[in-house]
């Protein structure tokens, strides 16, 4: 009987319960154990490794319509790749993870995670070398590469777009314009499907630079004399710093452009599971099954084509842009980013969306 553990790390998103549900239904009707390692690489760490067994009674089917993660995805204050990097401790917290996980006894680790996590399994891939390690993709910034889907981003979207449904009401009312700063970390994804979604005037993101006097003319020539204004958090404007959406909201203020600004935040994180992402979640979790079943390890599962497949964590971690984790001093984190073919781009210069100076 195979002994199946999996965690969630990084930081929570809606669908990692329908992927925790899914993998648990396959298992059990091939007879194998699953147990759910507890707030990530935390629950590995404490002096027991902290698990719960999970079956389809503790993980019914209808769990997946919930946000968050039934396991937890770790707290602040415990010792982590972060903390140990910066206390020069990594040595040893990977020695702790490697043996918690023999103590276990398990065939397989499927680790859910973000670019971070998925980085950090591969350059410090000695940890799983005594199981299976298949990784599924989950991040609301969908920033990950050789995926066209994570898990995650498509209720992120739904979240924001829901927001700004509800926001250009009171907008219109006041005839004014909202500056509301999306998630995503440094990657636009996120702030440039919602943006479409929700048609608003203009998406500023970090990977095309924006002008803010083209913006200003931009918004003082729009139809409407209210609207949202979508500013990715991740953006950066010269000679500032702070929340870029306060900075340019100023900016249309000193102009005469009447504007508030709108943060969502972690809502973003949350809300029911949209049926793409279920959908995402169950082929992801079929995807997972299969690599169990022809012995693979050391992969991630990938979307590509209306398809799920596994690729090597080489070619993930190949495969991105390499950039300093904002978090861990010395990783460096394969990232995506918007690149300059995304056919979205072409729709919304099409619409009269602003989005910045591309270069054609
Ligand atoms: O990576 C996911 C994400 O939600 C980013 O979009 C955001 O910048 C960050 O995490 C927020 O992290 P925290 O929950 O630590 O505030």
């Amino acid at each position: 009987m195979k002994k199946i553990g999996i965690m969630t790390t990084g930081g929570d998103c809606s669908g990692l319960n329908a992927v925790i549900a899914n993998i648990v239904r396959a298992a059990q009707i091939r007879g194998w154990r699953v147990v759910g390692i507890t707030d990530g690489t935390d629950g590995l760490t404490t002096h027991t490794p902290s698990v719960v067994d999970l079956d389809i009674i503790n993980m019914p089917p209808t769990i997946s319509r919930t946000s968050g993660s039934i396991l937890g995805n770790g707290h602040a204050g415990i010792m982590n790749f972060e903390t140990a990097t910066r206390s020069g401790q990594l040595r040893a917290f990977n020695n702790n993870l490697k043996t918690a996980i023999r103590k276990l006894k398990l065939d397989v680790i499927i680790l859910v995670g973000g670019n971070g996590s998925l980085s950090l399994a591969w350059t410090n891939r000695d940890i799983y070398s005594d199981v299976q390690l298949i990784c599924i993709p989950k991040t609301i910034d969908m920033d990950i590469p050789c995926t066209s889907r994570t898990i995650g981003f498509d209720t992120a979207v739904q979240q924001l777009v829901s927001y700004c449904d509800q926001l250009i009401l009171t907008a219109r009312s006041h005839h004014r314009w909202f500056v509301v700063q999306s998630m995503g970390r440094d990657c636009g994804q996120l702030a440039l499907n919602a943006g479409v979604a929700a048609g608003v005037h203009a998406i500023l993101i970090p990977e095309i630079k924006f002008d803010m006097n083209a913006l200003i003319a931009h918004i003082k020539h729009a139809p409407t004399d209210y609207g949202i204004i979508i500013v990715a958090e991740g953006i950066r404007i010269r000679g500032h710093s702070g929340q870029p959406a306060e900075i340019i909201s100023r900016k249309l203020t000193a102009a005469g452009i009447p504007n508030r600004t709108a943060f969502p935040g972690h809502i973003q994180r949350a809300g029911d599971t949209t049926a793409a992402d279920r959908i995402l979640a169950i082929q992801m979790a079929d995807a997972t099954i299969r690599a169990i079943e022809n012995n693979e390890t050391y992969v991630m599962t990938a979307y590509e084509n209306d398809q799920c497949r596994t690729i090597t964590l080489a070619d993930f971690y190949a495969a991105g842009r390499t950039v300093d984790d904002p978090n861990i001093s010395g990783l460096k984190t394969s990232n995506a980013y918007v690149t300059p073919d995304n056919p979205l781009l072409h729709v919304v210069e099409n619409m009269g969306i602003y989005i910045g100076e591309r270069r054609k």
